[in-house]
């Protein structure tokens, strides 16, 4: 639940404030149980499965996003990178240099449309390969494969679990590592060894986020988001008059919104058949704890708004698109072409065009939304798609493609619109 914070007063609060306000958005991917939410709380200090049914079966299953700070010591020569303001060797008070906001991704196999999800609104990955295990699991290769379709550049590889390997083991592991990100996105990504659970080498890590992942370089202009969760944040029992407005958490894509902008919500509600956008203003905006007048890309940001809060109680608007102007278009029927993608670790066998007929039923995630489909028609590489819910697209986006095989949704490549 998104938290009201105290409101900055004097300018060099403000000011100050800046570098507590996330700027980027980074994923952490990787097979199930090889610990991401575990190196989520090592770097942020904060445990993000929450919802019950996460704490009961002991897995993420939706987005979990939590921000830190990094710090660094002028004092120390090694590693001087943390996240806490007091350097944990020296103890001596460290620098803010910047946050960023990690998007803990669901490792399980049947939670991928939330992976792809969470593609589509990070910078850069940090893949996490557990080193007890053999690699690639197949959620390593099918994650990887995530990562490619939504082209990010920037990937870190945590060798985790290192505490529970002899350093032989964790060398073969680092050569199977090594062999499997050969000819991928992450060929070239440093391979960090850490033990998330110990707290080991993560000020390496942290070092490693600093100098491998950029502040992406935004485009200006009317915002554009993704909503990844949606609240209604009033008490059971609230009177009508004190009602506060529904709330939609998720990340900016592009441009930036103020307080008093009016917004579209796309695809929006269904009424008699038919969907329809929602319009509403933004009444309040908030990262990081920090209430804003305008916020830029990077982060979550919670934007309060004048709607109905029913419309948005337990992430009835989670998938939906917000822009202030030139909205993606919202589509029944799609025309794409298909790209199938080229490892298969996680099938275990070649996909080909013969996976993608007439009347195969592909899961479809498009930005944050995904809808299932049925494939009406085919010719070569194209084929017509009719969908169970409306998605929204555009031309350069890439729409990925999963099927069922063997009883599971599995990413077999992504579509591109005609
Ligand atoms: P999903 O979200 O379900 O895919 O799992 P996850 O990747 O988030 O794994 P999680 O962080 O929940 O960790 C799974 C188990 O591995 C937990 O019991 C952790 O305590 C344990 N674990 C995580 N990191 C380490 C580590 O570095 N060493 C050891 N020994 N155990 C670890
Ligand atoms: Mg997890």
């Amino acid at each position: 639940m998104i938290k009201i914070p105290k409101s900055p007063s004097s300018r060099s609060r403000k000011k100050k404030n800046d570098v507590f306000i996330p700027k980027m958005n980074i994923g952490i991917f990787g097979h199930v149980d090889h610990g991401k939410t575990t190196l989520t709380e090592a770097l942020t200090g904060r445990w993000t499965d929450t919802y019950s049914e996460e704490i009961k079966r002991g897995i993420t299953i939706r987005l979990g996003y939590a921000d830190f700070t990094i710090y660094k010591c002028s004092k120390c020569k090694e590693h001087p990178f943390s996240s806490t303001e007091i350097c944990p060797k020296c103890f001596s008070k460290c620098e803010p240099k910047r946050t960023v906001s990690i998007v803990d991704a669901p490792g399980h196999e049947t939670l991928m449309a939330t992976v792809l999800s969470a593609a589509s609104v990070i910078d850069a990955a940090i893949l996490v390969i557990a080193a007890n295990e053999p690699c690639p699991q197949p959620q390593t290769a099918e994650h990887l494969a995530a990562l490619d379709i939504a082209q990010i550049k920037h990937i870190i590889i945590a060798q985790n679990k290192i505490d529970l390997v002899t350093p032989q083991e964790a060398l073969k592991n680092y050569e199977e590592i090594k062999n499997f990100v050969k000819g991928t996105v992450a060929e070239n990504a440093p391979i960090i060894p850490i033990s998330a659970q110990q707290k080991i080498n993560i000020d390496a890590l942290i070092e490693a986020i600093d100098k491998y992942f950029p502040e992406p370089k935004r485009k200006e202009g009317p915002g554009r988001m993704f909503v990844a969760r949606s609240f209604d944040i009033n008490k059971p029992g609230t009177r009508p008059k004190n009602l506060m407005g529904g709330v939609l958490g998720g990340s900016i894509i592009e441009g930036s919104f103020k307080v008093g902008d009016e917004i579209t919500i796309i695809p929006g509600i269904e009424r008699k058949g038919e969907w329809v956008p929602l319009k509403t203003k933004i009444t309040g905006i908030e990262k990081n704890r920090i209430k804003l007048k305008e916020a830029h890309a990077g982060g979550l940001v919670g934007i309060s708004t004048t709607l109905d809060p029913s419309l948005t109680r337990g992430d009835a608007l989670s998938g939906s698109f917000v822009g202030i102007e030139n909205l993606p278009k919202v589509y029944k029927n799609l025309r794409l072409k298909v790209h199938l993608i080229s490892r298969f670790e996680a099938i275990g066998r070649e996909v080909t065009m013969d996976d993608v007929k007439t009347g195969t039923v592909l899961m479809m995630t498009s930005g944050v939304a995904k809808t299932v489909g049925i494939v009406r028609s085919m010719h070569d590489k194209i084929i017509d798609v009719e969908v169970k819910l409306p998605i929204y697209a555009e031309k350069d986006w890439k729409i990925s493609l999963s099927k069922q095989i063997n009883g599971r949704w599995r990413l077999i490549g992504w579509g591109e619109l005609q």
